[in-house]
């Protein structure tokens, strides 16, 4: 989702004296030092890799995306088949995490597989996901868990998906369920994906890339012989507003529905935090800021008992727009810049507006050379550790991903993974970055 993001997000063409005016060319991103004075993290620091349900396992037929990436007219790059075939191979991918030094895994529950039909709750996915929880702990690994990843199953898709009046008592339905069977081992919760994105990611796509999407959900209900589809990930909204506020009443009903099954699990919302910076006089940063985040960093505020930051640039913006990343920038495989800074400055953000303890849940490159993870990893980790040692109270980092997987519309074009697989075999093969990164984490310093 954040690709399409980084790939559109408006720039302007003025030929600005860019380099000078921000002060991030590459050159400058490369002067970052990579060590803060103290280079150890606090005990107890959360490391781990992110995937989502739906991104990695595979035949994940009852979820609401299977139908719109299998139809004719489909925008979507490819169908998600098989994925990583995660949903068998999980005990391989916590081998992974474990052989990488990690102590924390990010993974999904997928709805649309615990409850395949409305009302009816499948046991045997609840054992399934709790095995994955149970196998984490054996192995000294903290299960980081998302509630909902963007999908939902079909049939709620089929009712309207978030616009459907019950939707936030549905959602807190399937939490209830879920938190009983699962809650006792989860380190951590999360209820929703980047519900902040939802809507402003409309104001700034491409027109086709929208009416794509209404064109596909009116295929999808068409061939379904209803009236509306509408999947939990969606650039369409027949009215934006009820679907924004039924996420933030789910999120509020799934949090209750947790805590009353477990008071004590530390339960949050994962956002997209882009590190808006200012430049000149009367920039829009700040409105940009309350258009994007505002509303979801003060309703997290009052929700949540911590915040996670998903990150993966950076935007510079002056009093018209944002400006074109400098000459000379990183860029990552879709041609937006990649400037490490930019993690540390998203968090710094989340922490002044919520004041809540923040993980990172998310931050990683969109690359296929490697060495662009591999340099990118311990600079972005200087920067937080900067800000960590300035007061900032991060308890943990997730990189997005431990494996390359589904990206949503961009099919598997896109490679975020530490770790590749072979599309036939689905044997996993390290990549470089995994040893950076999982260095890290075993020395607990930089
Ligand atoms: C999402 C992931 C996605 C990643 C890279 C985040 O927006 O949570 O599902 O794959 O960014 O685009």
């Amino acid at each position: 989702m954040t690709s399409i993001d980084r790939r559109t997000l408006i720039t302007r063409t003025a030929a600005l004296a860019a380099a000078g005016m921000l002060g991030g060319s590459a050159a400058a991103a490369r002067r970052t030092s990579p060590r803060p004075p103290d280079p150890r993290f606090p005990d107890g620091f959360l490391w781990g890799a992110a995937t989502s349900a739906h991104q990695v396992e595979g035949n994940n037929l009852n979820a609401d995306l299977w139908v719109i990436e299998n139809l004719p007219n489909t925008i979507y790059a490819d169908r998600s088949g098989d994925a990583a075939n995660s949903f068998e191979l999980w005990p391989v991918d916590l081998e992974l995490v474990k052989s990488m030094g990690l102590n924390s895994y990010r993974f999904s529950l997928e709805w649309a597989r615990i409850e395949p039909d409305k009302g009816h709750f499948s046991g045997a996915m609840l054992d399934h996901y709790k095995a994955i929880i149970e196998t984490c702990r054996d192995r000294g690994i903290s299960p980081m868990v998302t509630f909902n990843h963007f999908t939902t199953p079909r049939w709620f898709a089929a009712l309207g998906g978030w616009q459907h009046a019950d939707a936030p008592s549905l959602f807190a339905r399937f939490c209830d369920r879920a938190a009983r069977h699962l809650a006792g081992l989860i380190g951590h919760a999360t209820t929703l994906n980047e519900p902040n994105l939802f809507g402003v990611l409309g104001e700034i796509l491409p027109h086709e890339l929208v009416e794509g999407d209404r064109a596909m959900q009116e295929a999808a209900a068409k061939q379904l012989g209803i009236a509306r589809y509408c999947p939990g990930i969606a650039l369409y909204f027949e009215n934006l507003a009820l679907f924004r506020s039924n996420q933030m009443e789910g999120h509020r009903q799934a949090r209750a529905a947790m805590k009353a099954v477990r008071g004590d699990l530390p339960v949050g919302v994962s956002l997209a935090i882009i590190d808006d910076q200012a430049v000149g006089p009367h920039s829009i940063r700040d409105t940009i800021r309350q258009r994007y985040y505002g509303e979801w960093l003060r309703f997290a505020a009052q929700t949540c008992d911590f915040i996670g930051v998903q990150n993966y640039e950076r935007k510079v913006w002056d009093d018209k727009g944002s400006l074109p990343p400098p000459a000379g920038a990183q860029r990552n495989a879709a041609g937006a810049e990649v400037w490490p800074g930019s993690l540390a400055g998203a968090v710094r953000y989340a922490w002044e507006a919520s004041r809540l303890p923040v993980f990172v849940t998310e931050h990683g490159v969109n690359t296929d050379d490697d060495t662009l993870r591999c340099w990118l990893i311990p600079l972005a980790l200087a920067e937080l550790k900067r800000a960590m040692d300035d007061g900032v109270p991060v308890r943990g980092y997730f990189h997005w991903s431990l494996l390359d997987n589904f990206e949503w519309g961009f099919g598997y074009r896109p490679h975020y993974g530490l770790h590749s697989f072979d599309p036939v075999t689905f044997k996993r093969s390290a990549k470089p970055s995994a040893g950076v990164l999982g260095a890290i984490a075993r020395r607990n310093s930089l």
